[in-house]
């Protein structure tokens, strides 16, 4: 049943309070000016109907130390890490506990992030040894791409997703069907990449022009320029809708929202207000015979059981089971487990 798309639907059947949004113009609009909206051009949000699926949770979802990256160590508010040949010291709010390594591993840092510990926070990067360029070579399971410092202290890869990234790829392989995959806010494209390789189709969208052009860099450097990815720069909720409207469908849906963010045109993407929207939106766009729906969200103030009862409820009449808990890093130095996000996925089968 798709109640959410049917335009014929009697006002007076609505959910007392229906979460609506007008489709082209979510500027900054306050909720008391969405709901004087034109009903020709808002999404009704309803709670769909059906049974649940079944539930897997908690699910601590792990990635080891390897050759491409590692969590060399932690404590005193700082994490060591060890990205392809450079070795970087960044803050880690959850490291409260002391460093196992001694200060000489520390000191051998390549590149050192000061600056805001607010994790979307500006800040600068001290080289220590020599100066090193903006970019670097880094790897991922035989995928090459590039690694940057940037002025968020980010480096252009989440190495905790790699647990998504393999459960998706044996998706897509298993399949053995052609699988097209959709990777909303996708940053530089590490999914898309990976996915791409597996044999699948892949949309990705990402709102920054930069992330876009660096994912477009990371394709060719993979040396798989004659993959078919779509880069689309473009905010998510707006290309979803227009998916959901224009009949696009697919059979893996990846998204990893930020809190907060903005689309190219301004949109704002507020992860309270809009996810649930954009889960209703990912489940609507699903091919007759979908594989999996995958949602992380990080740097909020929610435990992982908010997320599964969004998408149990979301997924509810399409079989298959949420799977929902933690992606979490495994220290090298003394085992000790960084929690970096919460996840929820829908999976078929
Ligand atoms: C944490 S990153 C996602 C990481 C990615 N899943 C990965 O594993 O590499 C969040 C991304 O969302 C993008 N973003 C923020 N607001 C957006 C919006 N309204 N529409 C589309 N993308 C947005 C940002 O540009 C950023 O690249």
């Amino acid at each position: 049943m798709k109640p959410s798309r049917d335009k014929r639907r009697d006002k007076r059947q609505q959910p007392e309070r229906p979460l609506i949004r007008p489709r082209e113009d979510r500027h900054d609009a306050p909720r008391h000016a969405l709901e004087n909206a034109d009903p020709k051009t808002v999404r009704i949000l309803r709670r769909r109907e059906g049974t649940l699926p079944g539930e897997k949770l908690p699910l601590i979802l792990e990635v080891a130390p390897n050759a491409d990256y590692a969590l060399l160590d932690s404590g005193n508010g700082q994490k060591l890490e060890q990205y392809g040949p450079y070795r970087i010291i960044r803050p880690e709010g959850q490291a409260i506990w002391q460093p196992a390594l001694p200060a000489k591993e520390w000191n051998a840092a390549d590149a050192v992030f000061t600056g805001d510990t607010d994790e979307e926070g500006m800040g600068r990067w001290r080289f220590p040894q020599a100066p090193l360029g903006e970019t670097w070579p880094m790897r991922h399971d035989g995928l090459d791409y590039l690694g940057r410092f940037t002025s968020f202290r980010h480096v252009g890869v989440f190495p905790e997703q790699a647990s998504h990234w393999e459960h998706m790829a044996g998706l897509i392989r298993d399949a053995r069907r052609p699988v097209k995959v959709l990777n909303l806010f996708g940053y530089t494209g590490l999914a898309s990449l990976v996915a791409a390789r597996a044999g699948a189709e892949v949309t990705h969208v990402d709102a920054s022009k930069k992330a876009i052009g660096w994912a477009r860099e990371n394709q060719e450097i993979a040396r798989l320029g004659d993959k078919p990815i779509r880069w689309i720069c473009e905010d998510a909720m707006k290309f979803a809708e227009r998916e959901e409207r224009r009949g696009n469908t697919y059979d893996i849906v990846l998204f990893d929202p930020p809190a907060y963010g903005r689309g190219p045109k301004g949109e704002v993407w507020q992860l309270f207000d809009d996810l649930p929207m954009l889960t209703d939106i990912c489940r609507s766009i699903l091919t007759p015979r979908p594989l999996a729906v995958v949602l992380t969200a990080y740097s909020i103030r929610a435990s992982f059981f908010a997320i599964h009862a969004l998408m149990r409820d979301t997924f509810a009449g399409m079989g298959g089971t949420i799977e929902s808990g933690e992606l979490i890093i495994r220290e090298k130095s003394a085992g000790r487990a960084l929690s970096t996000s919460l996840f929820s996925r829908w999976v078929a089968s």
